[in-house]
């Protein structure tokens, strides 16, 4: 089936972009790993004629924001996004309506239509530095991930508006599982991504995006890490650093849940039969594309 994909890849002029929550033989096929910015950024500047997103539909639809003449596979079409299916676009216009002087900022995750009513959109790797840079006099809207708004709140020290969303495999995490893993490795440095909510996030050593937590323990001295986040970032952590130790928090009711049960609808024979099909495939009006290109054009240049 690698072979297979490989050959098609060559003819159809593809690339293979991989989010770090997909499956290892995914991972172990892309061309580029990343996170939700690096990926945006590779979407942009590939010169690929077809860009396979092994990722979710919002992150397929942000290449298709970016890249409206190439041709964009999400291996699965029902891989959705919690974040993004809470927050419909025309709740979303009621919301802002309410909040008629507030410059809006929008997590990546959420769809376009909600992309095109924002003025900045951020992901967790640049989200507090954007909030950082935005006019002291003006209030800010947040959507619409409430956990990474409250952090970004916290290391901005602005004051935000919240999207009541949350992601559903990172509010999973068990403090009482965490704590418990902690007192049997009092030497483990916990690790966590900003869509944690705000206990476990208080008891995390450090926070960022998985591309951050990636670097993290490349770079700390500890030997052992307490991963909260999906645990495809696992792979890429053995790889990089095959010595050290990563441990999985259970969630709330002992269950292995934190797998992201959108990422993981992508496997390996789907990707080789959307290459096969060219199929399924994100198509959009390009009213709306033109719209929501604007605050992701915003992010990429304020985020240099
Ligand atoms: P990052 O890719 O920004 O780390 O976000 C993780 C995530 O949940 C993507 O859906
Ligand atoms: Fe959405 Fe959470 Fe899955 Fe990321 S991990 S795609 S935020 S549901």
């Amino acid at each position: 089936m690698v072979d297979a994909i490989n050959i098609l890849k060559e003819k159809r002029k593809a690339i293979i972009l991989s989010h770090y929550y997909q499956d290892k033989e995914i991972q172990d096929i892309a061309d580029f790993i990343g996170d939700s910015l690096e990926l945006s950024r590779q979407a942009a500047n590939t010169n690929a004629d077809v860009i396979v997103f092994c990722g979710v539909h919002f992150m397929a639809e942000t290449a298709k924001i970016l890249c409206p003449n190439k041709t964009v596979l999400l291996p699965d079409i029902e891989a959705g996004c919690t974040l993004a299916d809470d927050c419909p676009a025309d709740e979303f216009r009621k919301f802002r309506k309410k909040h008629p002087n507030h410059i809006v900022v929008s997590y990546i995750n959420c769809t376009a239509a909600v992309k095109a009513q924002s003025d900045l959109i951020c992901t967790s790797s640049n989200a507090v530095d954007l909030v950082k840079q935005l006019p002291k006099d003006r209030p800010i809207l947040f959507a619409p991930d409430k956990n990474l708004g409250k952090w970004v709140q916290k290391r901005s020290g602005r004051e935000l508006t919240f999207w009541p969303g949350s992601c559903v495999v990172h509010e999973t995490f068990s403090e009482e599982a965490l704590l418990k893993l902690k007192i049997e490795h009092p030497e483990a440095e916990i690790i966590a991504h900003p869509e944690c909510q705000s206990n476990l996030l208080d008891l995390a050593n450090f926070i960022g995006s998985t591309s951050k937590l990636l670097q993290r323990v490349e770079e700390s001295s500890s030997n052992t890490f307490i991963v909260l986040t999906e645990p495809g970032i696992l792979h890429q952590m053995e790889i990089k650093v095959p010595g050290k130790k990563y441990l999985e928090v259970p969630g709330i009711d002992g269950c292995s849940c934190n797998a992201c049960p959108y990422m993981r609808l992508n496997t390996l024979e789907k990707l080789l039969s959307c290459l096969q099909k060219m199929s399924p495939k994100i198509e959009m009006d390009e009213k709306l594309r033109s719209k929501a290109f604007i605050p992701i054009k915003k992010m990429l240049e304020m985020s240099k």
